[in-house]
């Protein structure tokens, strides 16, 4: 399966991948997928808002027992993230036929559409659509960088954007939903153990910060007589990084847009995305205001107008006490772990009972090419999600 999956999407130069929504590697990561499920005799559908799903059993029977996670990436993006859930659900499938498990329930394996949101600025579309999180003419509104709407993207991939929306019946089928996913920290490096259960994720967001300057000559405007949104950017992104240091959370400028993008320009417009998380809601509304403050008070002095929009919010996921503490008997004691990260499981948790598990990943990078997992700490974990998905749909 990996060898499949190994070109697709590659960048050659960065060995990063860059799977976007609605893009011919999405597609091409989609094909794959249908074939792994027509490939084991599994029924194949996918449903309005992308979603694929591949069922073991009768998918209208109620109370299944979900997994997978997501094959798109984040610019440059390592192999692991997303598709490890993936293959592993795959893997794992396999692995209890071989047992000779019967399941007692429907059992089906998931792949949600666009969950980076690297492309449209929003992540977890194809799951939030479902769980009705995201609304329909917000969705159609939805740009990528070349001003390409999400609506006409889907078109363009054969698919109808008329047709998105909550599906609450396909949620209502479901008993349960484990995501098994790559660790994107070091908590289990530090550990005798390959395998996690997630405790909760962090609330997080991502705020767009418009610097408005004024575009002029660099070599013949007076330092006084600049209106540079450079500079409040700047001192905006180390305000960041302090106002969350003393708070103990997390704030991030990863993207930046700049006008005119010229050398010898002063830029008219800075634009800068923030990816802001904390361990509660109320810290990281103190901090994203905070640094706002910051921009704005710095703005003043630059002459620079500070506009703040917010792209996205996720609020605090606590998953599931009853199926997580199911998991860590069934997988005898695995250590449980919060994260920071986001995942189709968190915006599915409001809906389904949900659950995670994390594979060690021996140095924490993650969104990167560098992002890695041991092969042997790979199969405990399709070892870990067969023994779980025997132990909550076949007795
Ligand atoms: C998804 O990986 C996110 O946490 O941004
Ligand atoms: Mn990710
Ligand atoms: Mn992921």
């Amino acid at each position: 399966m990996w060898r499949d999956l190994l070109p697709i999407g590659r960048n050659a130069s960065t060995n990063g991948y860059r799977r976007y929504a609605w893009t011919p590697a999405d597609a091409d990561c989609r094909a794959w997928f249908r074939a792994q499920a027509e490939t084991r005799g599994l029924a194949y559908e996918e449903d309005r808002n992308g979603n694929q799903w591949a069922w073991l059993g009768d998918p209208t029977a109620g109370d299944a027992v979900v997994t997978g996670s997501h094959l798109d990436s984040v610019p440059d993006g390592g192999a692991f993230d997303g598709p490890l859930g993936v293959v592993s659900s795959f893997a794992a499938l396999d692995e209890l036929r071989a047992r000779g498990a019967r399941p007692a329930k429907p059992l089906a394996i998931a792949n949600f559409g666009d969950e980076e949101g690297a492309r449209f600025g929003l992540a977890c579309v194809g799951s939030r659509l479902s769980a009705g999180q995201l609304g329909v003419e917000q969705a159609h509104a939805l740009r990528d960088g070349d001003g390409v709407s999400l609506a006409q993207a889907m078109e363009r991939a054969g698919y109808d954007p008329e047709a998105i929306g909550p599906d609450p019946e396909r949620l209502a089928r479901i008993g349960a939903f484990v995501e098994l996913h790559v660790e994107q920290g070091r908590a289990l490096a530090e550990t005798v153990h390959p395998v996690g259960v997630a405790s909760a994720i962090w609330p997080h967001g991502r705020w767009r910060f418009d610097f408005h300057g004024e575009a002029n000559h660099a070599g013949t405007t007076r330092l006084d007589d600049r209106r540079d949104p450079m500079l409040t950017y700047a001192n905006t992104v180390l305000a960041a990084r302090k106002k969350a240091r003393l708070a103990g959370a997390l704030a991030t400028f990863g993207k930046v847009g700049v006008e005119p993008n010229g050398v010898n320009a002063i830029a008219s417009l800075v634009r800068g995305w923030l990816d802001s998380r904390a361990p509660d809601e109320e810290t990281l509304a103190a901090v994203v205001g905070e640094i706002e403050r910051a921009a704005v008070e710095r703005g003043l002095r630059d002459g620079v107008d500070v506009k703040v929009t917010r792209e996205s919010f996720t609020p605090v996921v606590e998953f599931a006490h009853g199926l997580r503490d199911e998991l860590v008997r069934l997988l005898s004691g695995a250590p449980v772990l919060p994260t920071g990260a986001g995942h189709d499981a968190g915006i599915l948790s409001a809906s389904v009972p949900t659950a995670m598990l994390f594979v060690r990943n021996p140095t924490g990078v993650s969104h990167s090419p560098a992002e890695t997992a041991a092969e042997d700490d790979c199969l405990a974990g399709v070892t870990a999600l067969a023994d779980v998905l025997e132990g909550l749909a076949c007795r």
